[in-house]
């Protein structure tokens, strides 16, 4: 795996393809076991969340939805610290098992303001499951049911995540280079 350019920075191989393929299906079958009977309710937190919320639920083995929600902004290297209010939010979460799929939890600012709206429609649960998460940089009180790998507190792409729009479309995952942040 070689080192890649997004926009003005460097990023260095982190997580390989086949390391992740492995997680995310341990993780499917991880919520397969623990929601047999449950039907849950994916919700996809978009844009991030769209890769890693396609391979966990093609390997679910259980009934189960998903639809796809975008609830925060964010922009540049630094969460914004804006959460906007859920767009796409269409289903009735009475009474359903609700799985809320991210990305990566950073501060967990934005879980942290947008689950008690959800509890306000009463489903019967609501769980997290993360593909990352970086608990050195989370700063707000949140439980985490699944999560794909923890990680140190530096920028990543990849998989899904992007720096300004960029780096998505990767399967591997790349952290910003040590030596990249004072380039320009
Ligand atoms: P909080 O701080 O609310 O942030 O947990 C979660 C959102 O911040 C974005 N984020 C990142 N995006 N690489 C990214 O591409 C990162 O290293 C990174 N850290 C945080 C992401 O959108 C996530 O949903
Ligand atoms: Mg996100």
């Amino acid at each position: 795996m070689q080192r890649i350019r997004v926009h003005d920075k460097t990023f260095v191989p982190f997580l390989t393809a086949d390391q992740i393929k492995e997680r995310v299906a341990e993780m499917a079958m991880q919520i397969s076991h623990d929601y047999r009977d449950k039907k849950p309710l994916l919700l996809a937190v978009l844009n991030g969340s769209f890769m890693f919320a396609a391979d966990l639920f093609r390997l679910l083995t259980i009934d189960a939805e998903i639809s796809f929600i975008k609830i925060a902004s964010y922009q540049g290297m630094r969460s914004s610290g804006k959460v906007v209010t859920a767009i796409g939010m269409e289903h009735d979460l009475n009474g359903r098992a609700v799985i809320l799929v991210e990305d990566i939890v950073d501060t967990g600012k934005t879980l942290h303001h947008f689950i008690p709206t959800l509890q306000q429609q009463h489903p019967a649960s609501i769980a997290v499951a993360t593909f990352l998460h970086k608990p050195e940089a989370t700063l707000y009180p949140l439980s985490l049911q699944y999560v794909g790998f923890q990680i140190p507190n530096r920028f990543v792409v990849g998989y899904g995540l992007d720096y300004d729009g960029l780096g998505r479309n990767y399967y591997q995952v790349y952290q910003l280079a040590p030596d990249s942040l004072n380039e320009s």
